[in-house]
């Protein structure tokens, strides 16, 4: 189910004709759907209804403050990775205490930000980052909270751009490692070891790697023998972006999160990012010319790799839509490319596609996680808009760049 599809061959966006839209307001520009967020926050969590997880959405994967409200709103806490992200979080009415901060290079000055707000957990990355922690909570005379990260050494099926859990990535400690930290925490007397964390890679289709992650997990706390009072399995659970792209299973997963949950008495959190947001946003654009190519067309849009990144960095797959549908054919394969002086700067191509024209509009599907968040100034292009979509309510959640303070910042 999506609140965004085809009503009478118009795309809408739950009540709202996505057409009007970009009549009205200057495209590029990104366009969320409330339902869908609010349906896949609901929908993650009743998977996992008898773990009675507290989510905490990855931050990372969309960062407006006002999507952050939505979530906050349904009860979701939050995963961020830097002092930016957890000031905004803040800003969204996210209480520290559902707040969790992971990530291998935090500054100093990013750890006593998030200490001083008493964060749920800081989750540690190295030994290194353990003796900062405990010497900034010194000064400020707290005992702060912390998980440390596993590094599982699982290899997810993704891409190879976005595998965080095996033994060459710079993410967590080992296994090895992680036993010889939690022996040696004692020493940190600032710090208090409340979890144990996780988190493999994204966009994984496989619940099997989900499992896998889970038996070490048992063998560490087994042979740690420590009560954690929380264990953090951390995100990447991933979407169908193409028709061939095989649905997750979470239920056997789920069922397996709550025996280990009876089993060591634990809360259980989750990390999701692209599974609450990524359907759940269009990036609307135009296209600027069409030209004539060897074998193909080019449908040059005025979006680029510098508004949504996926397709250039990850070769990604993002269908590109039009905003009203028609019955005819277009004579020729069409690529839809951006503006950026980059080859990289090109979105899809297809063999068969309805008649399209110079100046019609298209909608870049499942665009809401990593899309805005990813988004970059290169080519001193400023960060376009993003609107929200509540029924047949519009609002600016984040107004286009003013170019003129990018040139004279
Ligand atoms: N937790 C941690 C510690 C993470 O590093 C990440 C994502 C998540 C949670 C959320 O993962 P998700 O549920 O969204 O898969 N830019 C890439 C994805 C990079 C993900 C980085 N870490 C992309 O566009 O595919």
């Amino acid at each position: 189910m999506s609140s965004i599809k085809y009503k009478n061959n118009n795309l809408f966006v739950e009540n709202t004709s996505v057409k009007r839209l970009a009549l009205k307001y200057k495209s590029p520009f990104y366009l969320y759907s409330n339902d869908n967020i609010i349906r896949n926050y609901k929908s993650f969590y009743s998977n996992f209804k008898k773990v009675d997880p507290l989510i905490c959405f990855s931050v990372k994967a969309n960062s407006n403050v006002q999507i952050l409200k939505i979530l906050k709103k349904i009860g979701s806490g939050a995963d961020v990775v830097s002092g930016g992200e957890l000031l905004k979080t803040l800003k969204s009415g996210i209480k520290p205490n559902k707040i969790v901060f992971s990530g291998v290079g935090k500054t100093e000055e990013e750890l006593r930000l998030a200490i001083k707000k008493n964060i749920l957990l800081i989750n540690v990355e190295s030994e290194n980052e353990a003796v900062v922690i405990n010497k900034i909570s010194g000064q400020i005379g707290k005992k702060t909270s912390i998980g440390i990260r596993l590094n599982p050494d699982i290899n997810a099926p993704t891409h190879q751009k976005i595998s965080t859990g095996k033994a060459e990535d710079k993410f967590g400690l080992s296994k090895k490692n992680l036993i010889i930290f939690c022996q040696n925490i004692k020493k940190l007397k600032n710090l208090r070891l409340e979890a144990i964390s996780v988190h493999i890679g994204s966009q994984i289709l496989s619940e099997n790697p989900f499992k896998k992650t889970l038996k070490v997990l048992e063998e560490i706390i087994l042979k740690t023998k420590i009560n954690f009072k929380f264990v953090d399995l951390g995100g990447g659970f991933g979407i169908a972006y193409k028709k061939s792209d095989r649905k997750i299973k979470l239920k056997n997963y789920s069922n397996l999160v709550e025996k280990f949950k009876r089993k060591y008495n634990c809360k259980i959190i989750f990390e999701p990012g692209r599974a609450i947001l990524g359907n759940a946003a269009v990036l609307v654009a135009k296209i600027q010319y069409l030209k004539k190519g060897v074998n193909k067309t080019f449908a040059i849009l005025n979006a680029g790799m510098n508004d949504f990144m996926r397709p250039a960095l990850y070769d990604a797959t993002h269908n590109i839509v039009p905003l009203i549908k028609n019955n005819k054919k277009f004579n020729k394969a069409i690529e839809f490319v951006g503006p950026i002086c980059e080859t990289t700067c090109r979105f899809i191509k297809y063999k068969n596609y309805q008649k399209i024209s110079q100046s019609d509009y298209v909608a870049i599907m499942d665009v809401g996680a990593y899309g805005a968040s990813l988004s970059s100034n290169y080519n001193t292009k400023p960060l376009i808009a993003e609107l929200l979509v509540t029924k047949n309510k519009v609002t600016v959640i984040r107004r286009k760049q003013d170019l003129h303070k990018l040139i004279n910042y």
